[in-house]
Order: structure tokens, then sequence, then C-alpha cells
């Protein structure tokens, strides 16, 4: 049954076009650079960051990756940010989330410049979005989708889009993203959480439903209305003595029971994943492009 939306393919897509975009940077003597910042030792982080190191490699990005101990101080953390602001040759920063709760994730992001900000999670880029002014960098995830909406040609004007999940990361920004005036955006917007009554009843009547609530197979056959299009976000790890691991990886979606009934829906793995990683190299080029003075209107991001 092929109603998968490919986001492997479409994140190759994206990954030619950054490509093309360093070559044309290089060739004026700038080399598009970003920095990882990873405190601790989380094992999905210490996969994520090695991710985005190897897909920057690729493209002709140049990583610099910061691993900083679990006990290190949020001074630390801090000081480090403020060089990596001051450093001209460098263009982004990322800060990998979780951080060890020490540490104030809030005043971190805020430390970082916004201006190399391509998580998109200073309050000016959070504010940007929000007012759909699209000079700032939107987050990675959620733009990953958007971008899977656009290049699919998702009609979302007018159709209710139930997000679930409210993090800063995807609940928040996706809503904002497709709440704006503007095409392939033009939703009515749903955010359900924890404490949202008659969930179920609520998934039922979206167009588009998008889970981001980190909960393994949450979304069930009987809360998807037929021909809906799902997008899974949810990376989760759950045991299964019968893999070798003793573990797994499931997303927030029943795929199995989901996809005969979903119009569209996203692989887990190889459906929004990649999409991240893509839209992470696509910020970093801009940021770059942004501190040499050639942005132009076509590259804003949405
Ligand atoms: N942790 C989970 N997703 C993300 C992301 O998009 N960026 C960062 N920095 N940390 C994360």
């Amino acid at each position: 049954m092929d109603n998968l939306i490919d986001g492997k393919l479409i994140a190759a897509t994206l990954q030619t076009e950054t490509e093309r975009e360093v070559q044309e940077l290089l060739a004026q003597g700038i080399l598009p650079s970003v920095a990882f910042v990873r405190v601790g030792e989380d094992p999905a982080s210490k996969v994520y960051v090695g991710m985005k190191e190897k897909t920057a490699a690729k493209l002709g990005i140049q990583s610099r990756l910061y691993i900083l101990p679990e006990d290190t101080s949020e001074r630390a953390l801090l000081d480090l940010i403020n060089d990596l602001n001051n450093d001209p040759s460098l263009h982004g920063i990322l800060v990998q989330a979780p951080l060890p709760s020490h540490i104030r994730q809030a005043k971190i992001f805020e430390t970082v410049s916004p201006s190399k900000d391509v998580d998109g999670f200073h309050p000016i880029n959070v504010g940007k979005l929000m007012l759909g002014d699209n000079d700032g960098f939107v987050p990675c995830t959620p733009g990953g989708i958007h971008e899977l909406i656009k290049r699919y040609k998702i009609e979302t004007r007018g159709a209710h889009v139930v997000i679930l999940g409210r993090g800063n990361i995807v609940g928040k920004p996706m809503a904002s993203i497709l709440v704006q005036k503007a095409p392939y955006a033009d939703a009515t917007v749903t955010v359900c959480h924890s404490h949202t009554r008659n969930i179920g009843e609520l998934c039922r009547s979206a167009d588009i439903l998008i889970a981001a609530l980190g909960v393994p197979e949450f979304v069930k056959a009987d809360m998807v209305k037929p021909n809906a299009i799902v997008f899974d976000v949810g990376v989760n790890r759950i045991a299964d003595p019968s893999s070798p691991k003793g573990s797994r990886l499931v997303g927030d979606v029943d795929f199995k029971a989901v996809q005969p009934i979903a119009g569209k829906i996203t692989p887990n793995p190889g459906g929004v994943g990649p999409m991240t990683i893509a839209i992470l190299m696509k910020n970093t080029v801009r940021a770059a492009r942004m501190a040499a003075g050639s942005v132009s209107k076509q590259d804003k991001t949405h």
C-alpha cells in the first residue's frame, strides 16, 4: 500500500539543494560552519548529534562538536555559548536538548545569538514565528513537517489539524506555522495535551494529525478519520525481549493499524526524522548567507 510520505526522499532532495548553496558560498570564500554542543552522555542525544555531524560533513558544512560533562555548571555552558556567539567564523549554534536538570534550558536558548539560532528556540525567533515574520529561524522538526506538507501539496487551508503534544520543540511551533495566514497554512489548529478531554474524539475529527507527545503507539486505528494525513514525530524506546538489543524504537502512532486507514502517513523511521536534519542544514546555510549579507526574500523560511 503506497500511501507513505517519503521523508527520506524529500530530505535527500533538500540536501542536494543545500549542497549547491554550500558550493556557492565556498566560491565566495565562505565556509558554512555550525557548532553542536552536547552536555552529558544521553544515548539518544549522542545518536542525534552523530547524525547531524555526518550530514553536515556530507554537504560540505563544517561542524565543531563540544562535549561537556554531565556536571557542567550553567555558567560554564553560558560562557561557551558566548564565546561561540563572538566567533565570526561560526554561523550556527545548536545545544542538544534535553539538558541536565540543574541547567535552565530556557536560559541557555535565550543566550544563543538569534542570528546563529539554527534551532529556532531563541525567544526572538519564537516570537517572529508567532507573528508570521519569516525573517527568523523555524525549529527544525516543525519546519520539516511543513516542508513535507508543501512538497506533497497537502491542502491545509481550512483543514482541521490536530497536534498531539504542546512542547516548545514541536507542538507549539507547529501550531504557530499552520495557523498563519499563508499558503500551506490557514488551518484550524487544535493542540492536545495530557489534560485534554475527549482526545480520541478530537483526533477522529482531524484532517491532519500530528503526533508529537512521546507516548509509544498512542494513536490507534479508531482515533483516525478515514483518509486523514498522519505525521508521526515520536521516537520511543520500548522493551522487546525478542529483539537482539532487548528493546526497539516505535513512534507515537500504531503504524500497522493506522496505515490502512490514513490517506497518507509518515513511516517511522524514515518520515519526519530525516527532515529535521535536512532543515537544520538549510538553516545553517541560511545563517551563513545572512552573516555574509546575501539573503534575499526567496530564502526566507516559510
Ligand atoms: N532534542 C530533540 N529535538 C531537538 C532539536 O530539534 N534540537 C535540539 N537542539 N535538541 C533537540
